[in-house]
């Protein structure tokens, strides 16, 4: 199920063109204006620093050949260039990167999707070094840790189902060579060294997401996260559907008892070396390993991309699994909570009152909003349990995509806690728009039988993301500082392959729970 696979990665400082490598990666800036019209076909292209040496063995003719195979330096683009013995390597690849950018280097992001487009295009080469622009006087440290995370994510592949073996599909790079200004650099290693742990983490996520959702079923799924995270080292509680319903976590019972594969929460735990820093973080994630939408069943078109609704989980299980091995000085809880959402004769319905493990009594409107069911009972326990945050990920409304698009995630909460969850998604390359929870959408959630509707209690789609929001809040005690993160969009990826993403999930939002669970480690 998982892919075996891994992308080896290490740095060097010698000369590029004498690296004994199949490819050679170099970076390429479009240029436009004065400067591109004056000097002819080569001077719409530049190229960017790290390729001197490249360039100098091709005597000062490597922009024009560049640019007559087609070459712009558009963000994205990939030209291969066979060397004929100019350089080591039998191959020079140009990637663009967008115009030249006005400080050291381009944004880290623009190196990683660089990083990550190239990898992809060199498949079938089993060994590639990266020449990128990295700022040599500043600290490096974002734009090394960006190229090695774009060229290690690129890298991956779902090794799938296929029983016969696909002689025209090239192998993924096995090894990655980045060259850097000192090799011996202690930080620079270190940042080779998170990138892999980071990198594994994201991997993993995807390959849980992009598990036919017969196979990965909420016990199998439990079982696998239980599995890693036990040899990780971190503490795992395995509720099943007995222990639920004795708890009283009448939401995943709820959405749970519709399907044959009984419902799971699993909890882990980080212990920090002494007590940390004092604090305590919880990550929360939905795990509906596939979404039917119940008896308010779902149209036939597109209903197989349910088998990515768990990506909240995987994402938070993954995470954990990277913070084991990154060991941040605070505490950190993750919950969990799995289950399949089914149309049966067992199933939850329409009507139904739901008693949540806070107590707060639900009123279904419709049974394809159930991952707030979920994630309500897996917040509150969080909250019982105790943490100063929360963070929770959810592939949670179809009008996150509708209202950010497919990159952009959306975030409701504590309005501090919002704004750090978009500062640090975009230092990380995953996008984050805070978002508000208006009174009138939560007015518009009045039960007339129980203490709030699952949704609008008309079923009206006005603020539709929002909803999701404003019904997690209940969930989750005053002083708990806490983010909902709505990842319908960006954790799955339909569309072709494109910079460090594949086609399925994403890994969307790993890093971020990453680098948060860090930032509070670092920062309180
Ligand atoms: N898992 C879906 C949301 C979703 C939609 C994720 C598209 C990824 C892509 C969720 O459980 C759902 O069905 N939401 C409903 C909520 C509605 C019934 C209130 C939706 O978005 O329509
Ligand atoms: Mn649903
Ligand atoms: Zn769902």
């Amino acid at each position: 199920m998982t892919s075996p696979r891994t992308t080896n990665l290490s740095l060097v400082d010698t000369d590029p063109a004498e690296l004994a490598v199949d490819a050679i990666v170099i970076g390429v800036h479009s240029q436009t204006g004065e400067q591109g019209a004056t000097s002819g076909l080569a001077g719409t292209l530049l190229l960017a620093s790290g390729a001197e040496s490249i360039a100098a063995a091709f005597d000062g003719k490597l922009t024009e050949t560049l640019a007559l195979l087609g070459a712009t330096g558009g963000p994205g683009e990939v030209i291969k260039l066979a060397t004929l013995g100019t350089v080591t390597a039998p191959l020079v690849t140009a990637v663009g990167l967008g115009p030249e950018p006005s400080g050291a280097a381009p944004a880290p992001e623009t190196l990683r999707r660089a990083a990550g487009a190239a990898i992809r295009a060199l498949a079938g080469a089993p060994k590639v070094a990266l020449a990128l622009p990295l700022p040599d006087d500043a600290d490096a440290s974002a734009e090394l840790r960006a190229v090695a995370e774009g060229a290690l994510l690129g890298g991956y592949r779902f090794t799938g189902y296929k029983t016969r073996p696909q002689p025209t599909r090239r192998e993924p790079v096995a090894e990655v060579l980045i060259a850097v200004p000192d090799a011996g650099d202690a930080g620079a290693q270190a940042e080779v060294v998170r990138a892999q742990v980071v990198a594994s983490a994201v991997r993993l996520s995807r390959d849980w997401v992009n598990s036919a959702p017969n196979e990965l079923r909420p016990p199998s799924f439990a079982d696998a996260v239980a599995s890693a995270a036990r040899e990780a080292g971190l503490g795992v509680e395995v509720l099943d559907e007995a222990a639920l319903a004795a708890g009283g976590y009448g939401g995943i019972v709820a959405v749970g008892q519709g399907s044959e594969a009984p419902p799971r929460l699993v909890k882990l735990t980080y212990t920090p070396q002494g007590s940390g820093n004092g604090k305590r973080v919880a990550l929360v994630g939905k795990g509906i390993t596939f979404d039917t939408g119940g008896i308010s069943i779902k149209p036939a078109q597109g209903m197989w991309e349910m088998k990515s609704d768990m990506a909240g989980a995987a994402a938070v299980g993954a995470a954990m699994l990277a913070i084991a091995a990154l060991k941040p000085s605070v505490a950190v809880s993750a919950y969990l909570p799995m289950a399949e959402n089914m149309p049966s004769g067992t199933s939850y319905r329409p009507g139904d009152v739901i008693t949540m493990f806070n107590g707060k009594r639900v009123e279904v409107l419709n049974t394809d909003a159930e991952g707030r069911m979920i994630l309500g009972d897996a917040m509150a326990r969080a909250c019982a349990d105790g943490t100063d945050y929360l963070f929770e990920t959810s592939t949670l409304t179809g009008g996150q995509v509708i209202s950010l698009g497919k990159r952009m995630a959306g975030v409701m909460g504590t309005p501090e806690l919002c704004d750090r969850v978009k500062v640090v998604g975009d230092s990380v390359g995953e996008p984050a728009w805070p978002m508000p929870l208006p009174d009138d959408v939560r007015k518009g959630m009045e039960s007339d039988v129980a203490d709030i509707s699952q949704v609008n209690a008309g079923m009206d789609r006005a603020g539709h993301m929002l909803q999701g929001g404003v019904f997690l809040r209940e969930f989750v005690t005053d002083d708990v500082a806490w983010a909902h993160i709505d990842i319908a969009g960006p954790s799955y990826h339909s569309g072709e392959p494109t910079g460090y993403w594949t086609k399925g999930g994403t890994g969307v939002p790993v890093r971020t729970l990453v680098q948060l669970v860090e930032d509070v480690a670092t920062n309180g």
